[in-house]
Parts: C-alpha cells; structure tokens; sequence
C-alpha cells in the first residue's frame, strides 16, 4: 500500500514528504541498518519489544535526513549561499575588530621607542640618576634639583643614591614630597676609593647600574644629574628624544668655563670643546644614554678614576663619534650648568646655647633642620 494514501490533510505536502520517506526506506544504508537490527531483535530473543524500538528509529532517521537535506538547501542553496556567507563573513570582520580595538585598549604598550615621534607625547621614561651626600648644601641642592623634575615635561623616574651607610630623613623627605616616582638607594663608597684622584659618586652611580639592571623598563633614557648642579627643565623632555646618545653644553664648566660638543654645519658631532682632551670629553651632566643600550650592554663601566668616569662609561657602551645626537638645538643652547657648593658651616647645636633663645623660635628651627 501506498504510504501517501494513509495519510490525512495538507495533502500536497504530507504526499510529497511520505514519497520521498518511501525512497529511503529502500536506500542501502537504511536496508544495511534493518538487518543490523532484527539480527540484534533474534540474538535477545525479545521480539516485539525490539520490534517496536525498529519502528520507532526507522522513523527518527528519516525524519534526521529530511530535516537535515533541508537545512542542506537552506544553508547552501543557490540563492542563499552568497547573503548567508556574506552574513558570516561580516559577523567574522566585526569579530576580528572587536578583538583588535580590545587588544590596543587592554595590551597597550606602556612606553613608545626611545626617539620615535610619539616620545613627545611623554612615553620614554627619563631615569634620572642622583647621587648624594651628607653636606650644608644637600637640602638646598636636592630641592633645586626635585623641583626642576617636577617642572620636567616628561616621564620621570628619579633614583637617588646615597653615599652612606644608613638612609636619611632629608632624602626620603625630598623624594615623597616632590611626588615623583622613584627610588632611595645606599650605595657607600669603600674607603679604599675615598681618595680625589678616585672621583666622587662612583659607588651610588654603580648602585644605580645594577638596580636599573633588575628592575628597569625600557623604552627609556639615562641621565646622570649630580645634585649640585642647575637645570633648566627643558632639558629633560629634551633626553627623551635620544635615539642611542644625546650630547649638549654644559654651562660653568671649569677649564674654559663651558664644555659642549663641536657640531658641523650638517649636524654631526665632530669633536669636542672641552679644557680635557679625553675620548669623550664630555661632563657626566653633558649626556644621555638609551637605557637599552645600557642593559644590553655586557658590563658599562665606572671606574674609580677622576677624569675618566664619563669617558669609560660611553666607551664600555661600544659607543663611537658617529652615534653622537647633538641637542639642545644643535648644541648652541644651555639647558644645565655646573654650579658648584660654596664651602659653608653645619650648624651645631652650641649655637643656641645662649639664653636669649629659651622660649623662642630658634631651638625649634635648629632642631627640625639637624634632623633632616
Ligand atoms: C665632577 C663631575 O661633574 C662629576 O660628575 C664627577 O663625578 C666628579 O667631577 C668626579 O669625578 O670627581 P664635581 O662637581 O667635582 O663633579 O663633583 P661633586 O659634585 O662634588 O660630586 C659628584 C656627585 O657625586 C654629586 O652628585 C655628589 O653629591 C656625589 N658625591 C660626592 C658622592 O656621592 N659622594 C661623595 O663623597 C662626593
Ligand atoms: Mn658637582
């Protein structure tokens, strides 16, 4: 019997279903499935159970098939293949977006490359190396320097390296208050190296290679600023466009009283203008140095030998002529100078010994200034 006379309503459609459910019946896999089945139904001897399961999965894989040739001619029919892979593509491209604007938002490097474009906008951090000692001028000094870093358009972290045994209260107090980030390092000199001819701040200068060595980031620039001399605050959004070194005047230099590199008229360093003929004749605050060349490099060198520091150092770094970048606006500007301290006394506390004080401001001055 016809299976399409069995059944009811919707005729047409009901009609062409149960024909085409008919064809399968007699397709080989569903034959192959059949006698898979009623050799399973005779093995366990449980005939009409089996029989009516048979029944009931011949009807699930045709209604399988249909549904799925249908979703066959949906997915890949003629005319909706292109809008539906145009859909996806689509939904695709939006994806791939979507993840790249996350990834630039959330992944985003902290710092451009030392010398690209995007250095003025502030990303190249200046590592300012200080060192220090106990001195009259030291207050004064380091709070010349805190507020010219404050005024510093540009990304600064300030390392100030005590040569001492133990750190002080003035120190600590100038770094927290000129708010910048940064670092309070000891780095005492032996005393083997406490001779002139050994030079001074070499130890916390060391100190400082090897903190910056564990714990720096890069893109970034290194600047030796001793304590004692003046910036102008120009100069150090200048260091930020360092590519490997970048070289300027420094003002009140001894010799000559200005110690700056010759530029030629194309802007190359040729030489230099300085009262002591070195390799480099340069002041430690006439120089910057791309962190990256420091870190990459094997050991940088500060020997204990006056006259030599700035020179060995750029030397140790591989460094030659050519890789000199003259700033400071082709080195005819200066942007620091080489103040010197005046030789003053500490106080003591014998001078407020006289009774003239007792109940007055100048014990109390006096205190908070010993204790700094
Ligand atoms: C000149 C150079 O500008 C220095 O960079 C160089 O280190 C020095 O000569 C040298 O080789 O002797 P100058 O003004 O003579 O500088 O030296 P100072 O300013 O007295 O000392 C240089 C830095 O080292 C300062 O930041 C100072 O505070 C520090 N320092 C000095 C110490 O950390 N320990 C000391 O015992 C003396
Ligand atoms: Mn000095």
């Amino acid at each position: 019997m016809d299976t399409a006379t069995l059944l009811p309503t919707n005729h047409s459609y009901v009609s062409v279903w149960a024909k085409r459910c008919a064809e399968e019946e007699k397709s080989p896999a569903i034959q192959y499935e059949r006698s898979f089945l009623s050799v399973s139904e005779e093995k366990n001897g449980k005939g009409k159970m089996k029989k009516t399961n048979n029944r009931f999965v011949n009807a699930v894989t045709r209604l399988e098939r249909s549904i799925g040739s249908e979703l066959r001619k949906v997915l890949f029919g003629p005319r909706l293949r292109f809008r539906l892979w145009l859909k996806i593509g689509t939904c695709v491209v939006a994806l791939l977006l979507l993840l790249l604007l996350a990834q630039h938002v959330l992944f985003q490097p902290p710092f451009c490359l030392a010398g690209s474009p995007d250095c003025a906008l502030g990303h190249v951090v200046v590592y300012v190396v200080t060192p220090t000692y106990k001195r009259p001028t030291q207050a004064p000094d380091l709070t010349r320097l805190s507020q010219a870093l404050m005024l510093a358009e540009a990304k600064i972290f300030w390392i100030i390296v005590e040569d001492a045994y133990a750190p002080s209260k003035l120190v600590r107090d100038v770094l927290r208050r000129s708010g910048l980030d940064g670092v309070h390092l000891l780095g005492k000199t032996p005393v083997q190296h406490k001779q002139p001819s050994a030079g001074k701040g070499v130890a916390p200068r060391r100190r400082a290679l090897e903190w910056l060595r564990a714990n720096a980031t890069t893109p970034a620039v290194l600047y030796f600023a001793d304590d004692d001399n003046s910036y102008d605050h120009r100069v150090f959004a200048e260091i930020t466009r360092v590519r490997k070194v970048g070289v300027f005047p420094v003002g009140l230099v001894g010799g000559f009283g200005i110690s700056s590199p010759v530029v030629s008229r194309d802007g190359h360093v040729t030489g230099f203008h300085d009262a002591y003929d070195r390799r480099f004749a340069v002041d430690m605050a006439g120089f910057a140095v791309n962190l990256q060349l420091v870190l990459s490099s094997k050991e940088p060198q500060m020997p204990y030998k006056l006259g030599r520091l700035e020179t060995a150092f750029l030397e140790s770094l591989g460094v030659a002529l050519k890789d000199l970048e003259p700033l400071a606006n082709n080195c005819t500007e200066v942007l620091v100078w080489h103040t010197k301290d005046q030789r003053v006394k500490f106080i003591t506390k014998s001078s407020i010994a006289h009774k003239k004080y007792v109940n007055t401001n100048i014990p109390v001055l006096y205190q908070n200034i010993l204790e700094e």
